[in-house]
């Protein structure tokens, strides 16, 4: 553990942050970790769990952590892009048009069960995501500086849901898959629950400013990573792009791999996963414990791997196995 005096003012507050959201959202130590490695990455996160898991709720206590405007969209079927980007309104006193933005228009977004809505709804939000601008007529108009989106969609067994589209999976840097807390933890939940009743949570932790969030993200971007461990990771990378190399079943069961999109994100996330750690350097166990978070959405597996029952994620395991660590 690295000790205190060794943190920056900004590793240190979030290290605050990050014990109060641990406080308040039990036993899900990996989404919390996602949530500000993407939030410090300049990234956007989906994260997929059954209902009930505490999803809508961990990303509002993170909002309530952070100095920003904060916006929950609820995703359903009747859902029009119009009401995620805005549109154009007709003033009647001089016959002009005037631009009343959308709820993309906030820092943080919550996009909740996005799954629900059809694909030109997801397609807006997603482009949204990748350009940070929101186009409406002839006009464009330029998202905050700090734009994050937190997307949470239930799986996709579920009855009336859409599945988003592919090939712009992409735009979300981290793709989290949450299960069940640990049956130790249940407890733990129940009786914050009870004690919310009784006494409404208080924000004892000072959000952290806009200012010190910058700050932080300079500072990732200055996170060191050697040389070998930036060619461990195009490899795997290029990995997915060629994995009959690597194994023969690999090549069967990978149709299209991840694009230069995926090099750039794993880089980031590895920084950002390594400052929060309180480390100045990233380390082999970064790029290899976010891998499958950068990368399941990511990869197009074959009509054999599916029809054998083989997930991305298996895939990515495969991979991590045979790639050589530096
Ligand atoms: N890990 C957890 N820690 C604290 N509360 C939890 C946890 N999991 C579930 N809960 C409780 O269950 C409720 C449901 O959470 P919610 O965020 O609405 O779930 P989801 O969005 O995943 O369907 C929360 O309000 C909270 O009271
Ligand atoms: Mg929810």
């Amino acid at each position: 553990m690295v000790s205190n005096a060794d943190l920056t003012d900004a590793q240190q507050s979030f290290q605050t942050l990050k014990a109060w959201m641990e406080s308040r959202i039990i036993g899900q130590d990996v989404l919390i970790e996602r949530m500000l490695t993407a939030l410090l990455a300049d990234g956007h996160l989906l994260v997929e769990g059954a209902p009930g898991l505490a999803k809508t709720r961990a990303i509002n206590v993170l909002s309530q952590g952070i100095e920003a405007d904060f916006h929950r969209i609820q995703f359903t079927p009747d859902l029009l892009p119009a009401d995620l980007t805005g549109t154009d309104i007709y003033r009647p006193q001089d016959g002009s048009f005037e631009f009343q933005p959308g709820p993309l228009f906030h820092n943080l977004v919550l996009a909740d069960e996005i799954n629900r809505s059809p694909a030109k709804v997801q397609s807006a939000l997603l482009e949204a995501m990748a350009e940070r601008q929101i186009t409406v007529g002839r006009e464009t108009y330029p998202l905050p500086a700090l734009f994050m989106v937190m997307a949470t969609q239930n799986p996709l067994e579920h009855e009336g849901t859409y599945p988003l589209p592919e090939a712009q999976l992409d735009r979300f840097m981290l793709f989290l898959r949450i299960a069940y807390p640990e049956p130790r933890h249940e407890r733990a939940i129940l009786k914050l629950a009870r004690d919310e009743v009784r006494d409404p949570p208080v924000t004892d932790a000072k959000p952290i400013g806009q200012t010190t969030l910058f700050a932080a993200r300079q500072q990732v971007a200055d996170v060191y990573m050697a040389d070998a461990l930036e060619e461990y990771l195009v490899q795997l990378i290029l990995a997915t792009r060629n994995p009959g190399i690597f194994a023969e079943e690999l090549g069967g069961w990978l149709q299209y791999g991840a694009s230069p999109r995926a090099t750039i994100a794993l880089d980031r996330a590895a920084r950002a996963r390594a400052w929060l750690k309180g480390r100045q350097y990233v380390a082999p166990e970064d790029i290899q414990t976010l891998a499958p978070d950068i990368l399941r959405h990511r990869l197009i597996l074959t009509y054999t791997a599916e029809a054998e029952g083989i997930t991305a994620d298996q895939c990515i395991q495969e991979l991590l196995r045979r790639v050589a660590v530096p």
